[in-house]
């Protein structure tokens, strides 16, 4: 069903040289994307590599291109709400966004009572709270249950290495994180988007179940969303023909991101606390699969590989988008 892997096992993409895009920027490193600042513009390389617990775990092939080009499309779906950051996207795994200062908040939305981590709303509904991120659930609800409506439970942005903490709408603005009224803005565009990518997710047959969005502001002072929109990454999607059914049977629900991968580690035993062990190849096959699939159930097409070695081709583009 997918693409042929083995050119990106063969030469496996987990980012580029900064020396080799020295005279267009400087560039950084993030946990998926590599980032060269262009000046008024950024560079986002979306990589192969794949992070989960807090960690890069190995890269899954042709990962990167499948979060650049999905976030590429839904940014073009979502632009009537909400500006995008997005000015080009010159290559498979490359997006040039307009740099905006970045809000120092998570804007996670979600639809069920679902999760395993320890900031998921069901690991606090299990443990008997009924009161989560300043908003209150009924009793007697169970795992995966759809929400009377979506809400936002943000977290903060940690710095790098640390972990997100919740924190309630009303601490961010009491904080002065994000002032009230750029808040309402953000909550109305976050939820409106939300509805958007639950609309498109449908007609997929996926179900958008929860997802983070960053804002910033831009130069002229515009609220935009940046990063990346509904990818697998930054989202959870499940198989929607099987869900009813599957939740009925006290089944978890098929994912098409990366908790597919998480919870094949916690099969294994992996219960968070060390180093997680590498990416093993047929897990990275399975991860593979996943996004592929998530890929063609939102755009209708299969996924046009691009050539491997990546590195190359990506610097190209980049000293190009400098110049
Ligand atoms: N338009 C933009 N302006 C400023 N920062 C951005 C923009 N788009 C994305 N970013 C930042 O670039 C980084 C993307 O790299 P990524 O690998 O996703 O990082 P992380 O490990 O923090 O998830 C994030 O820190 C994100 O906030
Ligand atoms: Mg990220």
């Amino acid at each position: 069903m997918t693409v042929d892997l083995a050119p990106a096992f063969a030469t496996p993409f987990d980012g580029i040289d900064a020396a080799a895009v020295a005279d267009a920027g400087p560039m950084t490193r993030g946990k998926v994307r590599d980032i060269v600042d262009l000046g008024d513009t950024l560079a986002l390389i979306a990589t192969d590599r794949i992070s989960a617990f807090d960690r890069v775990l190995g890269t899954v092939p042709y990962r990167g291109q499948v979060l650049n080009e999905l976030a590429a499309w839904w940014f073009e779906r979502i632009a009537d709400i909400v500006a995008g950051h997005v000015v080009a996207v010159p290559d498979a795994n490359v997006t040039i966004g307009r740099k905006c200062a970045t809000l120092p908040v998570e804007v996670v939305v979600r639809g069920r009572l679902s999760g395993s981590t320890s900031t998921a709303l069901w690991t606090g509904y299990a443990q008997g709270c009924r009161e989560i991120y300043g908003i209150t659930f009924p009793d007697g609800m169970a795992k995966n249950d759809a929400l009377p409506e979506p809400i936002i439970t943000p977290t903060t942005k940690a710095e790098q290495g640390g972990h997100d903490e919740p924190i309630t709408e009303l601490e961010i603005v009491e904080q002065g994180l994000v002032d009230a009224e750029r808040w309402d803005e953000v909550r109305t565009a976050a939820l409106a988007l939300f509805a958007r990518g639950e609309e498109l997710a449908a007609e997929s047959g996926l179900v958008l179940v929860d997802t983070k969005y960053e804002f910033g502001i831009d130069p002229e002072g515009q609220l935009t969303i940046i990063d990346e929109v509904h990818t697998p990454d930054s989202s959870r999607y499940w198989r929607a023909a099987s869900v009813d059914e599957r939740l009925g049977a006290g089944l978890e629900p098929e994912n098409l991101d990366k908790e597919a991968v998480r919870l094949v580690y916690a099969e294994r035993g992996y219960t968070g606390d060390v180093e997680p062990p590498p990416l093993d190849r047929p897990l990275a096959e399975l991860a593979a699969e996943v996004y592929q699939e998530a890929f063609t159930a939102l755009t209708g097409e299969a996924l046009k590989p691009a050539p491997y070695p990546a590195a190359p081709r990506v610097v190209d583009a980049i000293r190009a988008a400098a110049s």
